[in-house]
């Protein structure tokens, strides 16, 4: 049933449009400011797209926090297109769609495993903390979707909030998730409990390292990442000019 399964798009449209209105704020406050310092990163990381004036993805937009930093890396930005879900994010999106920006940005609210993204259109694929929601089944459909939207030469670079495996300190990360955040959330939040799903599914995410394998099977040449001792992690990397023949060598890890 829908209602059960939190990887269903029904499911996870309503946590976002439950959480939109607070969400920039929660996010920023309750990472400590990580999150947005993991943006910066996670742009910085990007390897530099094959052109000029580049046109690609932001996937699981939300409401448009990466905005900035991908247009102060990459100034001469032609066009970047937002896709995502919600329909509360959407709408903040727009709100906030920096006038003047707006001529820069398409928003396409779908889910992007049902959106019909054309082939070759991106000169890069970005995603910040859009992974989580995604079972393995489903990244291996994002991996797919990143091959083949990717024109060759093409970027990309995401990241997710992580499983800090083997830190020391990760026992005080995950008793942040698994008891500050939802507490906080229930005190100041009348009751709500949809940011403390945010923490569910990062918990179950673990690491982005599924990702890069799936995208190696894309034929991607693909590096992974760890931010701040992992609790964050990414996959970086571009879209071969010649595909890599079935069964050869892709990038080391
Ligand atoms: C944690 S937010 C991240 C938003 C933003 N990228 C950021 O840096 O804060 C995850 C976003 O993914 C969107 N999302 C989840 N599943 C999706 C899907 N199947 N298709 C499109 N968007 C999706 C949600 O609506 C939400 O806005």
């Amino acid at each position: 049933m829908p209602g059960n399964d939190i990887y269903a798009p029904a499911f996870v449209k309503g946590v976002f449009d439950r959480c939109s209105g607070r969400y920039i704020a929660f996010s920023y406050v309750c990472s400590l400011g990580f999150t947005e310092r993991w943006r910066r990163q996670c742009v910085a990381a990007m390897p530099e797209p094959g052109a000029a004036a580049p046109t690609g993805y932001d996937l699981m937009a939300g409401t448009g926090e990466v905005w900035p930093h991908l247009l102060a890396r990459f100034p001469a930005t032609r066009r970047i297109v937002a896709v995502d879900i919600s329909s509360g994010m959407h709408r903040l999106a727009l709100d906030r769609l920096h006038a003047h920006r707006a001529h820069r940005i398409d928003f396409i609210e779908d889910d992007v495993l049902a959106s019909a993204l054309e082939s070759d259109s991106a000169d890069f694929v970005l995603s910040t903390f859009g992974l989580k929601t995604f079972d393995a089944a489903q990244q291996a459909r994002l991996a797919a979707l990143m091959a083949h939207v990717l024109k060759p030469g093409g970027s990309f670079s995401l990241i997710e909030a992580s499983d800090p495996k083997g830190w020391w300190l990760r026992p005080l990360y995950l008793f942040h998730l698994r008891i500050v955040l939802p507490l906080v959330e229930r005190l100041l939040l009348n009751g709500a409990r949809d940011f403390a799903m945010i923490g569910t599914y990062s918990m179950n995410f673990g690491d982005a390292a599924g990702m890069a394998d799936l995208l190696r099977a894309e034929g991607m040449e693909v590096s992974f990442r760890r931010y701040f001792f992992g609790c964050a992690t990414g996959v970086i990397g571009r879209k071969p000019l010649v595909p890599a023949e079935p069964g050869g060598l892709s990038a080391a890890p």
